[in-house]
């Protein structure tokens, strides 16, 4: 009887410590706060991917295979890295993951400025915590 009180107490003593332990991982895990409209790549970085996907991607396929509605439905609300690690770890097809990480993310630039996801100052960062904290969100209409 006293055991199996014990259990019981434990049992409920992990009840209340569970969501407190879960709400801390949660908050060390890297959260989506940058907006993928706020000019997350710039002209440079766009062109430098252009050439990038010209050279490694178009023997292949172009980027039609990743534009537009197909490309919107395939990503919203998936984050960058995400788009990276798929393509890093599948592409080129005949070769995969063995470009430079700065070649990835200025392709994947490239990719998104295609996209019409807006250019400004920043470079998209060649570094997973950054492509982490951005959500792929919905094409913005042209202009
Ligand atoms: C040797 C040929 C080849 C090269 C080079 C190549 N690809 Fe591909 N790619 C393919 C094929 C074939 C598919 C479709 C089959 C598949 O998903 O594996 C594909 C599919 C894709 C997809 C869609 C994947 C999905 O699951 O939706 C993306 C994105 C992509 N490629 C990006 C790239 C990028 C970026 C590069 C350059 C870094 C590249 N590819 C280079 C052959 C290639």
């Amino acid at each position: 009887m006293q055991s199996r009180f014990r259990t019981l107490a434990a049992f409920a003593a992990c009840l209340l410590i569970t969501p407190a332990v879960l709400a801390q991982g949660d908050s060390a895990a890297v959260k989506p706060d940058r907006s993928i409209m706020s000019g997350i790549m710039n002209a440079e970085q766009v062109a430098r991917g252009r050439a990038g996907h010209r050279t490694n991607c178009g023997s292949c396929h172009g980027a039609e295979a990743y534009s537009g509605q197909a490309f919107e439905q395939a990503w919203k609300g998936r984050t960058i890295f995400e788009l990276y690690d798929l393509i890093k770890s599948t592409m080129p097809n005949d070769n995969p993951g063995q470009l430079p990480v700065q070649d990835y993310v200025d392709i994947i630039a490239y990719i998104l400025n295609l996209n019409g996801y807006p250019q400004g100052e920043a470079e998209l960062p060649p570094d997973e915590e950054g492509l982490k904290k951005i959500k792929i969100d919905t094409i913005p209409p042209r202009a």
